[in-house]
């Protein structure tokens, strides 16, 4: 299980520039695993999922589930059975929501089995503030009374939550997800519109219904769920992770298209092939579950804006970015889903690339070439445009705060340096 060492900054030192080729496997995806775990709240019966990634992120939702008294055993590697069938606490507690956000994902699953949860409030983070309120409206409209103090969500629904219309005012993943889950045990039915389209989303749904969920519409902004009394367990297997799949698609473009990506989601990453064509690297197809990314031509500038799905994921905007830093012209990037997802900026610039930043817009001026500096990781996406950049510049790169990477890419030193890249972990002691 991957966990944080206390008392020391760990660093990731990238030696760039050298030649990368061959193949990587893509991972089971983050954003499924997390709320296909905490779907296995729903029944007493055993959940297995399968590909499930070796994460930061999935060990603090095993913790998580761990607490409030699930009993969790790896079957084999990435195959992993949990099973809650005594409750020993119905409470997220502050320390493991505050590492995660993502723990919210058990507020909707314990309010509907066991009428009562108590969920530390996320607090603000790297890239925004990134409230909860879309949820607890959507709950509390489903008849959950609902207070926050001390920091704690209390959520009370003694008799059950009831079937309702819920229309977020913003598409919200996590917030769709949370209320899928909590409208299957409802009491009749429950329409969410505006709902987020996300695969994650789908992929959810479908593990929902294989355990007797009535669900109808996901993929689309329009959910209808129909209450069922009792689900069952049952045998689920991870999406492929299409923002793991994306950032090495950016890697293998950057290197000549000699990495191929294996067990790579073609079918969630349209948009992104559409801005890939559009700065001149095409994604091709040479086996069944095997691509290869390419470049024929000189790379050119782009715009991008990040939309929900199925539009360009905020989520490999920094990856992106770095790779628009050494493509000769002006690009520009807009990020309209969290309000200060920017952070990668300044870390960029300290490897010498000329990026501007004006309120939602960065814009970017292709330079020659990066060199390599002492950066720190932001947040977890912000981390891999890092590793992109370390990798592509000149000299050696050191960046600090690499648990962020841990949190959602499995083993990458061990993948990139099966590519054939100098990379090395290293543990530096935190002084006064
Ligand atoms: C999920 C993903 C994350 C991704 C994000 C956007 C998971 C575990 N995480 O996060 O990787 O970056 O989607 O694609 O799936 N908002 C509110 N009130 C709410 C909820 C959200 O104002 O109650 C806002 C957020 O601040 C943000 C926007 O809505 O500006 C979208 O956030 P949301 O889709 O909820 O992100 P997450 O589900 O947290």
């Amino acid at each position: 299980m991957l966990e944080i060492r206390e008392g020391v900054v760990e660093y990731l030192e990238i030696d760039g520039q050298k030649e990368l080729k061959g193949t990587v496997r893509i991972s089971g995806a983050k954003n499924s695993a997390l709320p296909d775990m905490a779907a296995a709240v729903l029944t007493d019966e055993p959940v297995v999922l399968e590909n499930l990634p070796y994460l930061l992120d999935v060990s603090t939702m095993r913790s998580l589930l761990e607490h409030i008294g699930f009993d969790i055993q790896e079957l084999s590697e990435g195959v992993f059975s949990l099973r809650l069938k005594d409750i020993s606490s119905l409470e997220a507690p502050y320390e493991l929501v505050s590492r995660m956000r993502a723990s919210i994902l058990v507020l909707g699953p314990m309010l509907t089995r066991f009428g009562y949860a108590k969920v530390a409030l996320p607090g603000g983070c790297s890239i925004g503030t990134r409230p909860v309120d879309l949820h607890l409206k959507a709950l509390k409209q489903m008849g959950a009374d609902i207070t926050v103090e001390h920091g704690f969500i209390y959520a009370k629904a003694p008799y059950g939550l009831k079937g309702v219309h819920v229309r977020f005012n913003k598409k919200t993943v996590t917030g769709t997800e949370n209320i899928m889950m909590a409208a299957v045990l409802a009491d009749g039915e429950t329409v969410i519109e505006n709902a987020a389209m996300e695969p994650e989303v789908v992929d959810l749904a479908n593990m929902l219904k294989k355990m007797g969920a009535n669900i109808k519409g996901e993929g689309t902004d329009r959910i209808i769920i129909k209450g069922v009394k009792k689900l069952s367990g049952v045998k689920h297997r991870i999406i492929p992770d299409r923002i793991e799949a994306g950032t090495f698609a950016v890697l293998s473009a950057l290197f000549g298209g000699s990495i191929v990506l294996e067990n790579y989601p073609v079918r969630y990453l349209d948009y992104v092939h559409k801005v890939f064509n559009k700065i001149g690297i095409d994604v091709v197809p040479i086996s069944e579950n095997q691509v290869a990314v390419r470049s024929s031509q000189k790379l050119k500038p782009v715009y991008i804006q990040t939309k929900e799905y199925p539009y360009f994921p905020t989520d490999l905007q920094a990856q992106f970015m770095t790779m628009l830093s050494v493509v000769e012209g002006r690009s520009r990037i807009t990020e309209n889903i969290f309000e200060n997802r920017f952070m990668h900026v300044p870390e960029l610039k300290r490897l010498g690339a000329d990026i501007t930043v004006r309120g939602k817009d960065a814009f970017i001026k292709g330079v020659e070439k990066l060199t390599g500096a002492q950066v720190k990781a932001t947040d977890l996406r912000a981390s891999a445009a890092m590793v992109i950049a370390g990798l592509i510049a000149e000299g050696k790169t050191r960046i600090y705060d690499i648990y962020h990477l841990d949190r959602g890419y499995e083993n990458i030193d061990a993948k990139l340096r099966l590519l054939g890249a100098s990379v090395k972990r290293g543990f530096e002691e935190i002084s006064g």
